[in-house]
Protein backbone atom coordinates (compact mmCIF):
# COMPACT_ATOMS: atom_id res chain seq x y z
CA UNK A 1 0.00 0.00 0.00
CA UNK A 2 2.74 2.09 1.15
CA UNK A 3 4.87 1.53 -2.35
CA UNK A 4 1.75 2.36 -4.12
CA UNK A 5 1.43 5.44 -2.86
CA UNK A 6 4.96 6.27 -3.52
CA UNK A 7 4.55 5.29 -6.73
CA UNK A 8 1.59 7.63 -7.40
CA UNK A 9 3.28 10.81 -5.65
CA UNK A 10 6.43 9.86 -7.87
CA UNK A 11 4.33 9.83 -11.11
CA UNK A 12 2.22 13.15 -9.91
CA UNK A 13 5.87 14.63 -9.39
CA UNK A 14 7.37 13.21 -12.61
CA UNK A 15 4.52 14.92 -14.39
CA UNK A 16 4.28 17.72 -12.62
CA UNK A 17 7.95 18.70 -13.69
CA UNK A 18 7.33 18.08 -17.24
CA UNK A 19 4.19 19.78 -17.75
CA UNK A 20 6.12 22.85 -16.01
CA UNK A 21 9.31 22.47 -17.97
CA UNK A 22 7.56 22.34 -21.71
CA UNK A 23 5.70 25.66 -20.69
CA UNK A 24 8.13 27.80 -19.39
CA UNK A 25 10.27 29.29 -22.24
CA UNK A 26 14.02 30.17 -21.64
CA UNK A 27 14.37 32.86 -18.99
CA UNK A 28 14.98 36.37 -20.01
CA UNK A 29 16.22 37.51 -16.76
CA UNK A 30 20.15 36.28 -17.66
CA UNK A 31 19.99 37.96 -20.50
CA UNK A 32 19.11 41.41 -19.49
CA UNK A 33 21.89 43.92 -19.55
CA UNK A 34 22.37 45.35 -15.52
CA UNK A 35 20.76 48.85 -16.52
CA UNK A 36 18.04 46.80 -18.35
CA UNK A 37 17.40 44.65 -15.60
CA UNK A 38 17.29 47.34 -12.97
CA UNK A 39 14.96 49.68 -14.75
CA UNK A 40 13.03 46.52 -15.47
CA UNK A 41 12.87 45.73 -11.37
CA UNK A 42 11.91 49.38 -10.74
CA UNK A 43 8.93 49.55 -13.41
CA UNK A 44 7.72 45.97 -12.11
CA UNK A 45 7.86 47.37 -8.39
CA UNK A 46 5.97 50.03 -8.98
CA UNK A 47 3.57 48.54 -11.41
CA UNK A 48 2.86 46.21 -8.00
CA UNK A 49 2.33 48.68 -5.95
CA UNK A 50 -0.56 50.49 -8.70
CA UNK A 51 -1.91 47.57 -8.66
CA UNK A 52 -2.53 47.20 -4.99
CA UNK A 53 -4.09 50.98 -5.17
CA UNK A 54 -6.22 50.15 -7.61
CA UNK A 55 -7.64 47.19 -5.72
CA UNK A 56 -8.70 49.20 -3.18
CA UNK A 57 -9.69 52.47 -5.22
CA UNK A 58 -12.25 49.95 -7.13
CA UNK A 59 -13.87 47.99 -4.41
CA UNK A 60 -14.53 51.51 -2.57
CA UNK A 61 -15.93 52.99 -5.92
CA UNK A 62 -12.43 55.62 -5.77
CA UNK A 63 -12.98 55.81 -9.86
CA UNK A 64 -10.24 58.41 -9.90
CA UNK A 65 -7.97 56.96 -8.18
CA UNK A 66 -8.35 53.70 -10.19
CA UNK A 67 -8.14 55.69 -13.32
CA UNK A 68 -4.82 57.51 -12.09
CA UNK A 69 -2.92 54.34 -11.08
CA UNK A 70 -3.97 52.67 -14.45
CA UNK A 71 -3.04 55.41 -16.38
CA UNK A 72 -0.11 55.67 -14.59
CA UNK A 73 1.07 52.25 -15.16
CA UNK A 74 0.48 52.37 -18.87
CA UNK A 75 2.88 55.80 -18.97
CA UNK A 76 5.56 53.27 -17.10
CA UNK A 77 6.03 51.66 -20.50
CA UNK A 78 9.82 50.58 -20.23
CA UNK A 79 10.15 50.58 -23.58
CA UNK A 80 9.34 54.23 -24.22
CA UNK A 81 10.63 55.69 -21.48
CA UNK A 82 14.52 56.18 -19.87
CA UNK A 83 16.08 53.74 -22.50
CA UNK A 84 18.55 55.27 -25.28
CA UNK A 85 18.60 53.25 -28.50
CA UNK A 86 21.13 51.20 -27.32
CA UNK A 87 19.18 50.21 -24.50
CA UNK A 88 15.95 49.24 -27.04
CA UNK A 89 18.81 47.49 -28.85
CA UNK A 90 19.86 45.82 -25.68
CA UNK A 91 15.85 44.84 -25.10
CA UNK A 92 15.15 43.54 -28.36
CA UNK A 93 18.07 41.05 -28.66
CA UNK A 94 17.43 39.78 -24.83
CA UNK A 95 14.07 39.08 -25.12
CA UNK A 96 11.65 36.95 -27.56
CA UNK A 97 8.91 38.57 -29.78
CA UNK A 98 6.33 37.11 -26.95
CA UNK A 99 7.71 38.81 -24.00
CA UNK A 100 7.15 42.22 -26.18
CA UNK A 101 3.95 40.97 -27.38
CA UNK A 102 2.64 40.24 -23.50
CA UNK A 103 4.04 43.70 -22.32
CA UNK A 104 2.27 45.70 -24.70
CA UNK A 105 -1.04 43.63 -23.95
CA UNK A 106 -0.22 44.97 -20.51
CA UNK A 107 0.19 47.93 -21.20
CA UNK A 108 -3.14 48.29 -23.55
CA UNK A 109 -5.09 46.95 -20.40
CA UNK A 110 -4.11 49.23 -18.19
CA UNK A 111 -5.02 52.13 -20.52
CA UNK A 112 -8.61 50.57 -20.72
CA UNK A 113 -8.43 49.93 -17.13
CA UNK A 114 -8.23 53.65 -16.62
CA UNK A 115 -11.05 54.24 -19.19
CA UNK A 116 -13.27 52.39 -17.60
CA UNK A 117 -11.78 54.36 -14.07
CA UNK A 118 -12.91 57.67 -15.89
CA UNK A 119 -16.24 55.80 -17.10
CA UNK A 120 -16.97 54.61 -13.80
CA UNK A 121 -17.56 51.49 -14.37
CA UNK A 122 -16.90 49.01 -11.49
CA UNK A 123 -17.56 45.52 -13.55
CA UNK A 124 -15.32 46.49 -16.44
CA UNK A 125 -12.75 47.83 -14.39
CA UNK A 126 -12.92 44.21 -12.27
CA UNK A 127 -12.81 42.35 -15.50
CA UNK A 128 -9.44 44.41 -17.05
CA UNK A 129 -8.08 43.93 -13.43
CA UNK A 130 -8.26 40.34 -13.75
CA UNK A 131 -7.09 40.55 -17.41
CA UNK A 132 -4.06 42.47 -16.17
CA UNK A 133 -3.53 39.65 -13.49
CA UNK A 134 -3.09 37.24 -16.23
CA UNK A 135 -0.54 39.28 -18.33
CA UNK A 136 1.40 39.17 -15.09
CA UNK A 137 1.26 35.24 -14.05
CA UNK A 138 1.74 34.93 -17.98
CA UNK A 139 4.85 36.37 -18.20
CA UNK A 140 6.07 35.90 -15.17
CA UNK A 141 5.65 32.23 -15.70
CA UNK A 142 6.87 31.66 -19.32
CA UNK A 143 9.72 34.56 -19.16
CA UNK A 144 11.08 34.87 -15.50
CA UNK A 145 10.90 31.28 -14.68
CA UNK A 146 14.32 31.26 -13.06
CA UNK A 147 12.74 33.90 -10.27
CA UNK A 148 9.70 32.41 -9.99
CA UNK A 149 10.05 28.85 -10.67
CA UNK A 150 6.61 28.30 -8.59
CA UNK A 151 4.18 30.66 -10.71
CA UNK A 152 2.07 27.58 -12.77
CA UNK A 153 -0.03 30.01 -15.75
CA UNK A 154 -1.78 26.93 -16.55
CA UNK A 155 -3.72 27.18 -19.81
CA UNK A 156 -5.95 30.14 -20.93
C1 LIG B 1 5.96 41.21 -20.25
C2 LIG B 1 6.46 40.63 -19.04
C3 LIG B 1 5.97 41.02 -17.69
C4 LIG B 1 4.70 41.39 -17.29
C5 LIG B 1 3.45 41.53 -18.13
C6 LIG B 1 4.77 41.60 -15.87
N1 LIG B 1 6.03 41.37 -15.40
FE1 LIG B 1 6.65 41.55 -13.46
N2 LIG B 1 8.54 40.99 -14.02
C7 LIG B 1 8.96 40.73 -15.31
C8 LIG B 1 10.38 40.44 -15.31
C9 LIG B 1 11.24 40.11 -16.54
C10 LIG B 1 10.81 40.51 -13.96
C11 LIG B 1 12.22 40.23 -13.42
C12 LIG B 1 13.14 41.41 -13.67
C13 LIG B 1 14.57 41.12 -13.25
O1 LIG B 1 14.77 40.49 -12.20
O2 LIG B 1 15.49 41.50 -13.98
C14 LIG B 1 9.61 40.87 -13.18
C15 LIG B 1 9.62 41.08 -11.81
C16 LIG B 1 8.55 41.49 -11.06
C17 LIG B 1 8.60 41.81 -9.64
C18 LIG B 1 9.84 41.74 -8.75
C19 LIG B 1 10.54 43.11 -8.82
C20 LIG B 1 11.86 43.17 -8.06
O3 LIG B 1 11.99 44.01 -7.17
O4 LIG B 1 12.77 42.39 -8.40
C21 LIG B 1 7.34 42.19 -9.26
C22 LIG B 1 6.88 42.62 -7.87
C23 LIG B 1 6.50 42.12 -10.45
N3 LIG B 1 7.29 41.69 -11.53
C24 LIG B 1 5.16 42.44 -10.47
C25 LIG B 1 4.35 42.38 -11.62
C26 LIG B 1 2.93 42.62 -11.63
C27 LIG B 1 2.09 42.95 -10.39
C28 LIG B 1 2.51 42.50 -12.92
C29 LIG B 1 1.15 42.64 -13.50
C30 LIG B 1 0.25 43.64 -13.00
C31 LIG B 1 3.70 42.17 -13.72
N4 LIG B 1 4.78 42.09 -12.90
C32 LIG B 1 3.68 41.98 -15.09
C33 LIG B 1 8.16 40.73 -16.44
C34 LIG B 1 6.80 41.02 -16.49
Amino acid sequence: MKARTEKLLATVLLGLTVSTSSMAAEPVTPKLTDKLSQLLQKEMRAVQGGMASIHSAMVMGQHESVAENAQQIHDSFILQQELTEQDRKDLMSAVPKGFIKLDKEFHKLAAALAEAGVNENTKKQRHLYDEMTRTCIECHGKYVSDRFPAVNPGKN
